[in-house]
């Protein structure tokens, strides 16, 4: 692990590349290829078809974090807190604690705010690995099409290079920074000695990290942002093998002799 975390380290003389999974096959996919695979309660509306990511349980992160953390040998995994299990120091000790235990993850991610900054110090001190999540916490919406750009103004620019440094200043082990300017992202990434992980937060992060359902099209009947970049059209390829199995059996041409035992 301690070799793994030399990803974390802002020597690391390339980019860092993140991706989600929530599954053992997707983990199989991901495992070396990216270096660090992030298991994200993004899971409760890519996967679960959630309208926003409140209802996320810590159960569910449990056994998809297993699933996935079993199935990664070479990449760093990395694990969400979901929303409401980190409300107090020892309320996020104790449900962090069941999590890194129960899938064996050893890097947690927890959406950070001025309001909970102190528990990145606190988790630190138990030495539990912190990546903080600044700028917009998805958590903290029931509405994702209220989510906006951040760090636009001078003052909310200042808050964020505050909070990012501050993040840092307690423990942290990386930023991860979502839907920030160009300009305050690359300020951030500037000052920070820690390694700055983006999601529409431009080419000036450290690295950058997209949810792979998004990167394939898993979804089109999901809405877009303007950051998620399609490698491959998942959806329409998979349409189009549904749709001629279906035909095939409705034409008696499945199964065939080959597939018959
Ligand atoms: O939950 C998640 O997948 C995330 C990414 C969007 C960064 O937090």
């Amino acid at each position: 692990m301690k070799k793994k975390l030399q990803i974390l380290n802002k020597s690391f003389n390339e980019p860092i590349s993140c991706l989600t999974a929530y599954s053992a096959p997707i983990a199989k996919i991901l495992d070396g290829i990216v270096d660090i695979v992030l298991i994200g309660d993004s899971l409760g509306t890519t996967l679960y078809g959630m309208k926003n990511s409140q209802k996320v349980t810590l159960d569910m992160m449990k056994y998809h974090g297993l699933a996935v953390n079993q199935n990664i040998k070479k990449s760093i995994t990395v694990i969400d807190m979901p929303y409401k299990t980190y409300n107090t120091k020892d309320e996020a000790f104790k449900n962090a604690k069941a999590l890194l235990k129960f899938t064996k993850v050893k890097l947690l991610k927890l959406e950070i705010t001025e309001k909970n900054l102190s528990i990145i110090k606190f988790l630190s001190s138990k030495n539990i690995n912190v990546i903080a999540h600044i700028g917009v916490t998805p958590q903290s919406f029931k509405d994702f099409k209220k989510i906006k750009v951040v760090g636009k103004t001078n003052s909310e620019s200042k808050r964020l290079i505050e909070l990012a440094l501050n993040a840092e200043r307690l423990g942290a082990k990386a930023i991860l920074l979502e839907c920030v300017t160009k300009e305050t992202a690359k300020k951030i990434s500037t000052v920070c000695k820690l390694p700055t992980i983006g999601i529409g937060a431009s080419k000036y992060c450290d690295g950058q990290v997209l949810v792979f359902d998004d990167l394939i099209k898993m979804d089109s009947t999901q809405h877009m942002p303007k950051f998620v970049k399609n490698y491959l059209n998942f959806n329409n390829l998979a349409k189009k093998a549904v749709r001629k199995f279906s035909k095939d059996v409705k034409q008696k041409k499945f199964p065939s002799k080959q597939f018959t035992y």
